[in-house]
């Protein structure tokens, strides 16, 4: 039976985000963890250190710390960001390596972007799902003046951050804290970047993955998978994802292609 009747859902959030860790994460996302280890602790000590390892697992274990913002964005000043490409690339290159997910793509990074953009026809607006630094990548997209990239991540100072860093760049850019297992609608774009994130979000909501990617209005999407643990083991991985997301594209009889790249299983789907 569930427990979450006896246990107040707010005070669970606030003592889990007392914690400087857990402050800046999406209150929907906090609340909606709470609300399912509630559903399986009846101690409120329990739900709350529950909560937290989840919170950590989804998010604060691929950031070591917390990045400094502030410095970062008084270097991007000094450095004439984001007008200055070389620079941009340069400063970024070292500031995607603060978050695992983008600092394990570095040496496929331009490989990565030529292959799916290459696949695609043109594409000027692009949605980054559950982002972390990776809009960090843009340098490498070949986007032009006017474009669109909207992205989400449950981090506040994260966005704070990207946005403030884009905010006199050539694109459209606008970074948003957004929990995406919810069900806020998405602006249409041409791509959709769905980058290593299933299996982060599966751990809340096993069925997401279907409905994240019906929910998502973009004719075509690169959907990736990790081929090893944040800890550097491949236990199997490339094959567990393969035929998890291969067998979900038949049943929803998505197109799809599959680039196998160094570090990073990726499919282009096409809805
Ligand atoms: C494996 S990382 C991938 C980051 C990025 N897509 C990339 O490939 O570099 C997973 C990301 O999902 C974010 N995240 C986890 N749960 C989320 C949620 N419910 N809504 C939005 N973002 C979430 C984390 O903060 C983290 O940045």
């Amino acid at each position: 039976m569930s427990q979450a009747a006896n246990l107040d859902l707010d005070e669970i959030a606030a003592a889990v985000t007392a914690s400087p860790r857990y402050m800046d994460i999406s209150p929907e996302l906090v609340q909606r963890i709470a609300r399912q280890e509630a559903a399986k602790h009846s101690s409120f000590k329990d739900v709350v250190k529950n909560t937290r390892t989840k919170l950590h697992q989804v998010g604060g274990a691929y950031l070591a710390q917390e990045p400094p913002y502030e410095r970062w964005l008084q270097q991007a000043q000094e450095a004439g960001l984001p007008g200055n490409l070389e620079a941009l690339q340069r400063h970024c290159l070292q500031w995607m390596g603060q978050h695992a997910s983008t600092r394990e793509r570095l040496p496929i990074l331009e490989q990565l972007y030529s292959a799916v953009f290459a696949e695609l026809p043109p594409v000027h607006s692009v949605l980054d799902i559950a982002c972390g630094l990776n809009p960090l990548a843009i340098p490498w997209m070949p986007l032009t003046a006017g474009d669109s990239y909207v992205a989400f991540d449950i981090y506040g100072r994260m966005v704070d951050f990207l946005n403030q860093l884009f905010a006199t760049g050539p694109l459209q850019f606008h970074a948003e804290r957004r929990d995406v297992l919810g069900d806020l609608p998405y602006p249409q774009a041409d791509l959709a970047l769905v980058l290593k994130t299933l299996p982060c979000l599966e751990q809340v909501d096993r069925q997401i993955a279907p409905r994240l990617i019906e929910a998502i209005p973009a004719a075509h999407l690169a959907v990736s998978f990790p081929v090893r643990s944040l800890g550097g083991r491949s236990k199997g991985m490339p094959e567990h994802y393969s035929q998890h997301f291969e067998a979900l594209a038949r049943q929803q009889a998505w197109q799809m292609r599959r680039l196998d790249l160094p570090g990073e299983l990726v499919y282009l789907v096409e809805k």
